[in-house]
């Protein structure tokens, strides 16, 4: 049972996701949390990883480190992304394991569900496909994960849990001219189209590809949620419950900033899955929801860019 006062390592507590979920827990009451900083302990590091643990026994660990991308750096840096991810969270689970840890949250994404499947994607769908090329090693690597946390859970009792949100975004995203997400992208093509007076944005691929969004506190919220809840179920999706193209995204955020440019469509960059809408009838049969909407979530997010960036 976790505890106001349970120790709480997180895993990549500077991070987008992770950033919001010590801000989140610390806001609950949750104080005393555990980080490390890379420069300190590698978590590709299987030896620092294993006696930072058993020295510090958490009662549970949040794994939000990642090696973490678009659709540019996942395709690019296949290599890297299949070995650095299944490195990291080999070493915290097992670590976990070992020290005795009963309770961990794994975070992974709705891009580990096979292309061409019955929407909404429900957890029962794990490998029930084969997996769009794109973010394939990213994809086999949180699979991984998931089999790791379940197979413990039923060889050694463990309460691991895996928590797979749609894409996120919200402060502390990734706004690199190539390895961002698709949002945290339009949001910087339209801020600095406006800012430098220009006539049109780009974007990539057709703009088709239906995705669903969500605001990264609302994530942050769900850790917070099932930590302390009880499930039958290793795997849970998070998410808002909505999708809509690219394209389409691109006008909502224009219209919000009272802007209108031209959409170039650049076809040399791919497309991606079409859709990978989830059904969310899990978490929200254990009494989860969504509170923050996309109007609040969009505000919010430029309210942050503007502060880093323009
Ligand atoms: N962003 C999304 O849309 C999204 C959506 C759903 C789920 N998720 C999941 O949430 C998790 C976190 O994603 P994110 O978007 O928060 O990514 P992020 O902003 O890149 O954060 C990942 C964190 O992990 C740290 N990290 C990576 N490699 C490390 C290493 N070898 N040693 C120590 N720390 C390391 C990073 O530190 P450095 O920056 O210093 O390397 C960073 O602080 C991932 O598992 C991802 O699948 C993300």
């Amino acid at each position: 049972m976790i505890k106001k006062n349970s120790k709480i390592f997180i895993a990549g507590h500077n991070g987008h996701l992770g950033s919001a979920i010590y801000r989140i827990l610390y806001k609950n009451g949750y104080k005393n949390i555990l980080t490390v900083d890379k420069k300190k302990i590698n978590l590709l590091n299987q030896t620092k990883v294993f006696n930072f643990i058993k020295k510090n026994k958490p009662n549970l660990v949040i794994i939000a480190a990642a090696k973490v991308g678009g659709i540019y750096a996942n395709n690019k840096y296949r290599g890297k992304f299949i070995y650095e991810n299944l490195q990291i969270q080999n070493n915290l689970i097992h670590g976990a394991y070992l020290s005795g840890v009963k309770n961990l949250i794994f975070f992974g994404s709705s891009c580990i569900y096979p292309e061409g499947i019955t929407k909404p994607i429900s957890e029962k769908l794990l490998l029930s496909g084969t997996l769009e090329y794109t973010n394939e090693p990213y994809a086999i690597a949180k699979i991984a994960g998931i089999k790791l946390c379940e197979s413990y859970n039923i060889e050694y009792k463990t309460n691991y849990k895996c928590l797979m949100p749609c894409n996120s975004y919200g402060p502390k995203d990734n706004y690199h001219n190539k390895n961002s997400h698709f949002f945290a992208a339009l949001i910087k093509k339209i801020l600095y189209a406006k800012k430098d007076k220009k006539k049109y944005i780009e974007i990539w691929g057709s703009g088709k590809p239906k995705r669903e969004i969500i605001y990264v506190d609302d994530i942050a919220m769900a850790c917070l949620y099932f930590m302390k809840k009880k499930t039958k179920e290793t795997l849970i999706n998070i998410g808002s419950g909505k999708d809509y193209s690219i394209e389409t995204y691109a006008k909502k955020i224009m219209k919000h900033l009272n802007v209108k440019f031209k959409i170039k469509k650049n076809k040399k960059m791919p497309d991606g899955i079409k859709r990978k809408l989830l059904n969310i009838n899990l978490a929200k049969s254990y009494g989860w929801r969504p509170t923050i909407g996309f109007k609040e979530g969009l505000d919010l997010t430029i309210k942050d860019f503007k502060k880093s960036f323009i």
